[in-house]
């Protein structure tokens, strides 16, 4: 508050402000370029708050220290970037990871990747990014964990643990930002930024849970999203912004707008000028505005006119100065990162065996006609397709991730088994709009003369991530066309496939003999795919969103109401007049919520309830008994689900309540338990408010479309 006191208002402006590293290019007397785009001046230079997304440690440490030296308050300037799914050692993409149900190994990951960034100088992280998800054509489903509100959740806490470590303020620990407030999975058509409109019960129940679950676990900023919301951007939307978030939430946090989104608000046709947008988002409690400069071009003249009083900016750069004293930059500007740290702390062995293991607990078996896993003893391998052999399979948002330092496949494979003939052949291009099959004469040859033929197909990492969205699910290009001659001349292929969304697989799932979905799995994907393929590791990840038949099922979602017209599953493949169904495709989809195979055999032998009645006082303990019966070890994700069977609302056909991740020794049965209690009942109600209902509800287990028991519990 002593340094508030002793600020000019343009000072404290500038605390609001944050840019791109890239305005700092040059030397302060050398003040061109983006810094004059951005209608700064040489004066704005040292008052700046924070920055985001420079090269490195070096940089970083320039930046800051000149920044000190220029400074006469001496506030240290606060780095952030988008540390998604590791800082350089990568790990799988998080809808990948999402699908581990593994919240210790998202821990790890997150841990390590918050030490590499520090390291670097990375002090703040955009993440976690918990945007709920039903449309796959969007590109960002790769950066969330899919269609679960709970499990958003859940891996959203888990990831702000364990950047925050033990203490912020020192080295290896970060603060975090969860994004983006509210709804931008809800995109219409799947279009990157596109509008959003959703009810309010929709909203309360699918959307909005995961970011409330950050706040509950203490994160420590918030970016509201890009996206109209029911008709008003989020950064501007003070039913999102004041409401829902600072009155209902209490969220106390620092919130930041998106890369020139308070800029935006001009072409979303809310705001006149800059001026007017900056307005809009200050008084909604937009704190630091990314990227665009109405803070720090009006903020002073809307002040003196009255608009906004001198004290309630003195409440938000106090909030940023705590932050920045919360991460201990008072006391190290630095937080000890140098190039030396950087050289030592990043790609280590180490980290490189953890990303391995990470990538082969997320891969997703999506089906196995006995082919997986394959012998060792094979003389002659046959790896066809446009992913054999490249590096390009870390994904979208690799922040310093670097594409050459990832095990392709072959490699992996080559490692494994040192001695056996691996002949390389890409077959075709995994562009949509690349078509040539010169090279399928020779991936058919290859494939006749091995003993096994692993065939790598997928979508470029590209293809998923911020404004990558698709309208086509399948695999793009002729790689269909590749797969059916392939698997047309030797049928011991399993397909690896590469992927940042759910594809629409339908062709290739009615030929392959085995497919196993890497993602995009990381630095180590190679290895890991080597290790799951010939039975060094066995899959145990699910999908967290739905894989459909054909992009028409779009948006396609587990946790969905019944409609007054359900078809059986029995006639799923039927037209059936005047029913909710299509004349040309089923209503279920490819693959489910929580599919995925194992190379063991788990069989589910019962589910008990406690009692078959719950109040809100007395909980009920549900068991589910699962036995191993192979001769493999392996993971099961044993999950428990709810329906509400009448309520005043229609209540989704099934929704998950809790999971949990199991080992199960080859033969062996356990018995997982969970704790019910009223207020995982509840629903958001017409009178606006969370309730439960007493009445009827089935509780059940197995996963999505395939239940395996159901049973019947009365809540009184
Ligand atoms: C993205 C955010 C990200 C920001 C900063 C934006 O384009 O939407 O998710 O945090 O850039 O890199």
């Amino acid at each position: 508050k002593k340094l508030i006191d002793g600020m000019t208002v343009e000072e404290k402006i500038g605390q609001l402000a944050q840019f791109n590293a890239n305005v700092f290019s040059g030397s302060d007397a050398d003040i061109t370029g983006p810094l004059v785009k951005n209608g700064l001046t040489g004066d704005d230079l040292y008052r700046i708050g924070s920055l985001l997304n420079f090269k490195d440690s070096k940089e970083m440490n320039e930046l800051q220290k000149r920044h000190l030296e220029g400074d006469r308050n001496k506030i240290p300037m606060v780095f952030m970037m988008d540390v998604i799914h590791g800082y350089r050692t990568i790990f799988p993409i998080p809808l990948a990871l999402g699908g581990s149900f593994d919240t210790e190994l998202v821990e790890e990951c997150t841990r390590m990747s918050a030490v590499e960034a520090s390291s670097a100088g990375v002090q703040v992280t955009f993440t976690p990014m918990v945007d709920y998800v039903r449309d796959a054509r969007w590109g960002r489903v790769m950066e969330t964990c899919g269609e679960e509100p709970i499990l958003n959740g859940i891996m959203g806490a888990a990831q702000i643990k364990a950047f925050h470590g033990e203490d912020m303020s020192k080295a290896g620990c970060l603060a975090t930002c969860v994004k983006h407030f509210a709804a931008y999975g809800g995109a219409e058509a799947g279009r990157d930024y596109n509008q959003v409109e959703l009810s309010e019960h929709i909203l309360r129940e699918f959307y909005l849970p995961a970011y409330k679950a950050c706040i509950d676990a203490g994160v420590d900023m918030l970016m509201p999203s890009f996206n109209v919301l029911n008709g008003v951007p989020a950064v501007a939307n003070s039913w999102l912004m004041k409401k829902v978030l600072r009155e209902e939430w209490g969220f106390e946090g620092v919130v930041i707008s998106d890369y020139d989104a308070v800029g935006e608000l001009i072409t979303h046709g809310i705001a006149a000028d800059k001026k007017e947008a900056a307005k809009y988002a200050f008084k909604n409690g937009c704190d630091i505005e990314m990227c665009s400069n109405g803070y720090i071009k009006h903020l002073k003249e809307m002040i003196e006119e009255g608009i906004f009083t001198e004290e309630q900016l003195d409440a938000v750069v106090l909030k940023i100065l705590e932050l920045k004293k919360r991460l201990g930059l008072f006391e190290d500007p630095y937080k000890g990162a140098s190039p030396e740290t950087e050289e030592k702390t990043c790609l280590t062995a180490e980290n490189r065996a953890l990303v391995r293991k990470a990538a082969s607990e997320c891969a997703v078996l999506l089906k196995n006609d006995g082919v997986l896993p394959f012998s060792k003893e094979h003389k002659k391998i046959a790896l066809i397709g446009p992913f054999a052999d490249n590096h390009n399979i870390i994904g979208f948002w690799s922040c310093c991730g670097k594409n050459e330092e990832s095990v392709t496949v072959k490699q992996g494979i080559q490692s494994k088994l040192p001695d056996v003939e691996i002949k390389v052949v890409k077959g075709c291009s995994d562009k949509w709009n690349e078509i040539d099959k010169s090279e399928f004469d020779e991936a058919v040859k290859a494939a006749r003369e091995a003993d096994i033929v692993i065939l790598c197909l997928g979508e470029p990492q590209n293809y998923s991530g911020e404004g990558n969205c698709r309208t086509d699910l399948d695999l793009p290009g002729v790689q269909n066309e590749l797969a059916e001659k392939v698997i047309g001349a030797n049928s011991n292929t399993a397909v690896l496939l590469f992927t940042g969304r759910p594809l629409a697989i339908s062709k290739l799932d009615s030929i392959a003999p085995a497919i196993l979905n890497m993602w995009f799995p990381g630095t180590e994907g190679g290895n890991a795919a080597a290790d799951l393929l010939f039975g060094d590791a066995n899959p145990s990840g699910k999908i967290t969103m739905t894989f459909p038949k054909s992009v028409g099922q779009c948006p396609i979602y587990y946790n969905h109401t019944n409609t007054g017209r359900p078809i059986s599953k029995q006639r799923d493949e039927m037209h059936n007049p005047y029913a909710s169904n299509y004349i040309d495709c089923g209503n279920l989809p490819l693959y489910s919520f929580g599919h995925g195979l194992s190379y063991s055999n788990f069989v589910y032998k019962g589910l008990e309830l406690s009692s078959d009645k719950i109040t809100k006082d007395a909980p009920v303990t549900a068991k589910i008994t699962v036995k191993n019966d192979s001769n493999i070890a392996g993971k099961e994700t044993v999950m428990l689900y709810m329906r509400d069977v009448y309520a005043s609302n229609s209540r989704p056909v099934q929704q998950m309540i809790a999971f949990e991740k199991v080992e199960i020794a080859a033969g062996e049965t356990k018995v997982v338990e969970f704790e019910i209690d009223e207020s995982m009942l509840r629903f958001w109600n017409n009178e606006h408010k969370f309730v439960s209902e007493p009445g009827l509800f089935k509780i059940s287990t197995g996963y999505a479309d395939h239940l395996i028991y159901t049973t019947d519990l009365i809540l009184e």
